[in-house]
């Protein structure tokens, strides 16, 4: 594909965050440019305007750090969606919790120690000490903070935080994401939310439930206290989809706790319903330095029922235009090795089975199906596709003036 000339200006850095600055976007190397005009994060207004820079000044790729966990029966689920996400300048967190046998998380953990692109690159890594996670329990952020934590401590400089499970994949390929989110000014936080929370306040916050994954050594449901509670006049409540990007910066400020919010605010979500729909929407949303970081989408093509049940409709071919057309980055459930994860691979991602989607980084040959990725090439090198390209518009949308600022944190 052609390059392009493209160009960018104040990238913000992570240390000296200029107060006033002007970002034009320009998801470059697909055959069309684009620009967006996002104003300054910090700042209502942004007035500086600057000159171009040559291409070679262009930001480096970022990196994600991936949390990829399930429950039993997903351990080979959890092995396809890996291959489909690797990158070699990524991470990788994988998680089987404690209700799957001792032998299915035995078989993941070989996997991960014997693929050879993971020898090689040492970045990806399994929780072998398996936590106990209740469905709808505190058990479950327990377990998304605690891979943060892994990934903090050992995964390097990563520049965002995805958290997913074995049911969803991707539509598009990691040379795509990357591509799209150079350009992007890394304390961006995608995260769905809103604090019209509606019938949530009777069934959600005002409930009082408490989850046995926290004492228990077997796993049990979560039940309920027959007392409630008040709504909090302490903070807000926030409210939104379980799925989510998180930017290396806030994932500190929740972890490391260094203002008291994130700490007082999890222990509140200890006996909340659905605590993974309202945790991370609620802190960031009552914290003044990362409310005007969030963009208001879960990156993810869902479909629900209208109105919406308690799990969304399983994706299958009939879905397969509407997944492409919402231009999403992601997208769940799929039933476990449905047909329609083979079409994505022929025909979004370029993987052929057994193998991780081939990207820049692979100079192999693809003669007689032998895997590209077998050759390891220059791993900041990116071959965007036309994935790239639905992503920028998507983002374009997203960060366009009539959404990007009027849906934080209402
Ligand atoms: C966030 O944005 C609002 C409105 O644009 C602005 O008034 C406020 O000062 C910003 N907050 C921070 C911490 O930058
Ligand atoms: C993170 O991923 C798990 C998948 O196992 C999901 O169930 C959970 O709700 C997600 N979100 C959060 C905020 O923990
Ligand atoms: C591909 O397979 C054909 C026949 O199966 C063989 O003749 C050819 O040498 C192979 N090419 C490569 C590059 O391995
Ligand atoms: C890898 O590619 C990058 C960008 O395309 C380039 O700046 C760098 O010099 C290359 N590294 C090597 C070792 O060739």
């Amino acid at each position: 594909m052609k390059k392009l000339k493209t160009y960018y200006s104040h990238f913000r850095s992570h240390n000296h965050p200029p107060n006033k600055w002007i970002f034009p976007l320009a998801v470059g190397s697909v055959v069309s440019i684009f620009l967006i005009f996002l104003t300054t994060l910090t700042s209502p207004t942004a007035t500086r305007s600057s000159s171009p820079l040559p291409v070679s000044l262009l930001p480096p790729p970022p990196r994600f750090a991936y949390l990829i966990s399930g429950s039993v029966g997903d351990g080979n689920m959890i092995k396809r969606t890996l291959l489909a996400l690797y990158h070699p300048n990524n991470v990788y967190v994988v998680h089987l919790d404690r209700a799957s046998s001792e032998s299915e998380r035995l078989d993941l953990q070989n996997f991960v120690n014997g693929f050879h692109l993971f020898n090689k690159f040492s970045n990806v890594k399994m929780i072998t000490k398996a936590n106990l996670v209740t469905y709808r329990g505190p058990t479950m952020v327990a377990n998304t903070l605690h891979a943060a934590a892994v990934l903090l401590r050992e995964g390097g400089d990563w520049d965002w935080f995805i958290n997913l499970s074995a049911s969803d994949y991707p539509l598009v390929t990691q040379d795509d994401l990357l591509d799209a989110f150079s350009y992007l000014p890394r304390d961006l936080n995608f995260i769905d939310h809103t604090s019209n929370i509606g019938w949530k306040e009777f069934q959600r916050a005002k409930p009082i439930i408490i989850d046995p994954g926290l004492y228990m050594s077997k796993k049990a449901d979560v039940f309920w206290v027959t007392q409630k509670r008040s709504v909090p006049s302490a903070f807000k409540l926030f409210t939104g989809s379980a799925w989510m990007a998180l930017s290396r910066s806030f994932i500190d400020y929740c972890i490391w706790g260094w203002d008291n919010l994130p700490r007082t605010v999890l222990m509140y979500y200890a006996n909340f319903l659905s605590s993974p729909e309202g945790y991370f929407h609620t802190v960031i949303c009552n914290a003044q330095e990362f409310r005007n970081t969030t963009v208001n989408s879960d990156l993810h093509f869902i479909s629900w029922d209208n109105p919406p049940k308690q799990h969304p409709h399983y994706l299958n071919l009939a879905d397969m235009q509407r997944m492409v057309d919402s231009n999403a980055p992601f997208a769940r459930k799929f039933p476990r090795e449905d047909p329609v994860l083979d079409k994505i691979d022929s025909e979004l991602l370029s993987r052929n089975p057994g193998m991780v989607t081939p990207g820049g980084w692979c100079i192999g040959s693809r003669k007689n199906g032998s895997d590209p990725c077998s050759v390891v090439g220059n791993t900041t090198v990116l071959r965007p596709g036309p994935g790239a390209k639905r992503l920028g518009s998507l983002i374009t949308s997203l960060l366009s003036k009539e959404k990007f600022r009027p849906g934080q944190c209402k």
